[in-house]
Parts: C-alpha cells; sequence; structure tokens
C-alpha cells in the first residue's frame, strides 16, 4: 500500500521553501513598518469558538470544518481561520488592559475540507493582520494599504480592490427584510444552495457563483444604498481616508463574505487571472465578533491573505522573486588525506558563518565539479596530497572562471574576503 500526502494538502519542498520563507520575511518586515506583532495561537481551538464566531449557518461551519471528539472527550476544531482565535485570545489574556488598539499579524496553517481545486486546499495558509480597539475608518484604509503594499512589493500588479460596507446588525435586518422581499419572485429561478440560503442567510444569495450573471441579481437592492446614518458616516470615512492614500477601489455591493462576523466595511482583493479562486485577500471589521465569544464589547477589523493564492499569482505574472539559493564553496578532494584535511576546513568555514559543501560519497573529481555546479557554489577549490605538502589552495571564482592560489591556512580569511 502506497501512502500519499491526503487530499488538499501539498508537501512543500525546499525549492519551493525558499519562496515561502520569503514571502514570510517580506511579510515581516513590511508587517513591523506598520507596527504590527506577530502573535501564534493554537492549530485547534474548542469547536464552539469557531461556532460562535464564524456563525452557524457558514459554509464554513456547517461543512468545512474538521472537527474531532478528542480523548477527553471535548469538540475540538481544527482552525478554519485566525480571527476568532485572536479575539479568543485577547480576551483571555485581558489584553483590553494595555493600551490600545491592538495590531497582531499572524502566519500559519488553516484547515477547511473543501472540495480541492486549483487555489484552493484542505490545508491552506493564511497571513493575517486584526486590529482590535480601535473603531476608527482610518484603520480600516490602513489595513488595506498594508496588504497592498505587501502585494505591490512582490511585484504583483492588476489587483482590483473590492469594497462593501455590510452594514451593523441594526441596518443589515432592515436590509435582509428588503432583500427577502426582492427575492421571493424570484424564489423559483435561484440555485438550490440559494433557496436553502433564502431564509437562513439571504444575504449570501448576493455573491452565488451560479446565480451570478442572472438580470434579477443585478438590480438586487444595494446594502451601502440601505445603511443606517452611523454605518453611511464610517462608510464615507473609509472612502474618503482611501482616497487621500490614492487607493482605488470598486464599490461591489455583492461582496458579503463568507463570515458572520462583519460589520460595517468588507472587502477583497482579487487577481481575475487566478480563475474561480481569484480572491487574494479578504477581510472587514467585526464589531460584534468579542461581544459574540466573550461578553466584551470590542471594536475590530482584519484581513487573511492565502499564501498558497499569493505565490500563483506570482507565476501567473511571471514574476521570480530574487532567491539566493547558493553556497559559498564547494570543496573538491582527491584522496583520504585530502578528504580528512577538508572535513576540518568545512567545520571551520562554517563556524566563519559560510555555506560550504564537500562531497561524501567518495566520487570522482569531475563528479564532485559537477556537485558544485548542482548546488550553485560561488567558488570551489580542489585539495589533494600536492596542495597539502605545499600548504595551499586554488580559488575557482565558478562564474568568471577566474582562479587565484591561496595558502591553504588563509583560506578562511581569503574566503570571507569574496563574500560580504
Ligand atoms: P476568508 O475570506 O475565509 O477570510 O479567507 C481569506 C483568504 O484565505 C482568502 O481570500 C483566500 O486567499 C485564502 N483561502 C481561504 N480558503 C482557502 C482554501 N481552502 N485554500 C486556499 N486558500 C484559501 C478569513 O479567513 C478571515 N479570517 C479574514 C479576516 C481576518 N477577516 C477579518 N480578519
Amino acid at each position: 500500500m502506497n501512502i500519499t500526502a491526503p487530499r488538499g494538502t501539498k508537501d512543500i519542498l525546499p525549492e519551493d521553501t525558499a519562496k515561502w520563507q520569503y514571502l514570510e520575511n517580506i511579510t515581516r518586515k513590511i508587517f513591523s513598518s506598520y507596527n504590527f506583532k506577530e502573535i501564534r495561537t493554537p492549530l485547534f481551538e474548542a469547536t464552539e469558538l469557531f461556532q460562535r464566531g464564524i456563525g452557524e449557518a457558514t459554509d464554513i461551519v456547517e461543512k468545512e470544518m474538521y472537527t474531532f471528539e478528542d480523548k477527553g472527550g471535548r469538540s475540538i476544531t481544527l482552525r478554519p481561520e485566525g480571527t476568532a482565535s485572536v479575539v479568543r485570545s485577547f480576551l483571555e489574556n485581558k489584553i483590553y488592559g494595555q493600551a490600545q488598539p491592538t495590531k497582531y499579524f499572524y502566519i500559519g496553517s488553516m484547515f477547511r475540507y473543501e472540495r480541492p481545486q486549483a487555489g484552493r486546499y484542505r490545508e491552506f495558509h493564511q497571513l493575517g493582520v486584526e486590529v482590535l480597539g480601535s473603531d476608527n475608518p482610518a484603520i480600516d484604509a490602513e489595513i488595506i494599504a498594508l496588504g497592498l503594499q505587501l502585494l505591490e512589493e512582490l511585484g504583483l500588479d492588476n489587483l482590483e480592490l473590492h469594497l462593501n460596507s455590510v452594514g451593523c446588525p441594526k441596518c443589515r435586518a432592515e436590509y435582509r427584510e428588503k432583500l427577502i422581499n426582492y427575492f421571493k419572485p424570484y424564489l423559483e429561478e435561484l440555485c438550490s444552495d440559494c433557496q436553502d440560503r433564502y431564509d437562513r442567510n439571504p444575504l449570501r444569495i448576493l455573491d452565488c457563483k451560479v446565480d451570478r450573471g442572472k438580470e434579477f441579481m443585478n438590480n438586487a437592492p444595494k446594502i451601502y444604498e440601505e445603511l443606517c446614518e452611523e454605518c453611511e458616516d464610517d462608510f464615507d470615512q473609509v472612502k474618503e481616508f482611501l482616497d487621500l492614500l490614492d487607493i482605488d477601489y470598486i464599490l461591489d455591493a455583492n461582496l458579503v463574505r463568507g463570515l458572520d462576523y462583519y460589520t460595517k466595511t468588507a472587502f477583497e482583493v482579487i487577481y481575475k487571472g487566478l480563475g474561480a479562486q481569484d480572491t487574494i485577500f479578504g477581510g472587514g471589521r467585526y464589531d460584534g465578533l468579542a461581544e459574540e465569544v466573550g461578553g466584551r464589547d470590542i471594536p475590530g477589523i482584519g484581513f487573511a491573505m492565502g499564501m498558497e493564492r499569493i505565490l500563483l499569482t506570482l507565476e501567473e505574472q511571471g514574476i521570480e522573486l530574487p532567491i539566493d539559493n547558493s553556497i559559498d564553496l564547494f570543496i573538491t578532494t582527491i584522496g583520504e588525506k585530502a578528504n580528512k584535511e577538508a572535513f576540518k576546513y568545512l567545520h571551520k568555514l562554517r563556524k566563519a558563518g559560510l555555506k560550504v559543501e564537500m562531497d561524501y560519497l567518495g566520487r570522482s573529481v569531475k563528479s564532485q565539479m559537477k556537485a558544485a555546479d548542482r548546488n550553485n557554489a560561488n567558488y570551489s577549490i580542489i585539495l589533494g596530497e600536492d596542495e597539502l605538502e605545499k600548504g595551499v589552495a586554488t580559488i575557482r571564482n565558478m562564474t568568471s572562471g577566474e582562479q587565484i592560489e591561496i595558502k591553504l591556512e588563509n583560506l578562511v580569511e581569503e574566503m570571507e574576503k569574496r563574500i560580504d
């Protein structure tokens, strides 16, 4: 029996790990310039957190969670997203007692039992930010700017920012009624999923991929035209702050997001070239979530980006990340004695911080030179009996072919000079 990785999961092999590390490093750099601090929460949580936080009537909670009973009889769920966990942690650790707002970011695996396809996996990785403790609309614009900056610094373009406001429980309840009345005559024409959504979650009809494009969908009442005064004012300010930063957006009344905790601002950044799964990042405000999971009225906003989707977009746009997978030196040896001497130098060079490799398979000089190439060595040296006797070595620059003889005892310093 051949055991393979579970459906919807992927090994990340070293040639790809380098890209992931690059992405994580640039994320940490940019996020810290916006003063976000990293938080790491458990990969699994009490199931109830997601039921209450994300909402019982969402696809995630209804169909996509990896839920199991642990040996202690507790219902546990592998996290399908990071926001509920961050809010739980914020409350549990009483972070609200410190100076606000709190700006956290996270990078890690999430798990959803979805039908795998390009850009959609069962274990996937998100990098996300959450700001808790401020309802200032400037923060909404700030995190959108942050997400876009990251993608732009990676070299991506042709991204679309879609923006909506999903209002507050008060105006959304009224809008919900309007929507139910509006869709009533079209109930038969809706897809079977939407007929189901009609009673439980009618806003989700708006972003249905099946019903999209049907005439009556275009004329549905727009939520951003039905906001209460407070939400409208808030939305105007978000747009104004985006304008201040010269960030273009597309008003999108059908953007309702798949999680129930959103209030007011909701947004997604899309790259059309990705096909069906074209959202690179999505997020919004969730001013009622802390109340829902911990009984405290604390506003919040955040987004999460699918890291696989960032990498797919880079590929689609033909962008090579500037990844250096070279080593500084490969030591080729001839004979047992030289091999042992090289082994000592290998250790010294590595202790000096250089990336160095040698042959361990007793290969011919020719094969060792090939190994130097395969390892992308910038320099190589050959050590044999002769070199040892004379106490010299020839350093070869693998790109230019230039060779220079040095004293073997100076090898570490000579190499340090060449590598900055
Ligand atoms: P979400 O829209 O469910 O939001 O996911 C955010 C991003 O994660 C998506 O735009 C997509 O790039 C990626 N993603 C989601 N599911 C998958 C999947 N199965 N395979 C690959 N990538 C996927 C959230 O998770 C919210 N917690 C975002 C948020 C943070 N809102 C406020 N704060």
